[in-house]
């Protein structure tokens, strides 16, 4: 598994992945339920995107919600690895 972070752009928090060596993933930390803010945590079934709020977690690499009341995937961004940059379009 790749590494997870997120960043601060232009206002923004995204939350990234790095599937593999040409592929990134880039996802708001919006939680799709009511709102709150998202943060990456280890667990020992891997790294997800975990809502403090009502304990939704979400999928690094697909944005998919599982383990809580959350429905919707999160909003992605169209992400790519071009050659040591990352580059993401909002
Ligand atoms: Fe995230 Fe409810 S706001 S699970």
């Amino acid at each position: 598994m790749g590494a997870t972070t997120s960043v601060e752009v232009e206002g923004r928090t995204l939350l990234m992945h790095r599937v593999d060596e040409s592929t990134v993933t880039a996802y708001s930390n919006v939680c799709t339920h009511q709102g709150c803010l998202l943060q990456v945590v280890d667990r020992p079934e891997g790294t997800a995107y975990a809502c403090p709020c009502h304990g939704s977690h979400f999928d690094v690499e697909t944005g998919k919600p599982f383990g809580g009341p959350a429905r919707q995937p999160l909003m992605d961004y169209e992400a790519a690895i071009d050659g040591d940059q990352v580059v993401v379009k909002l």
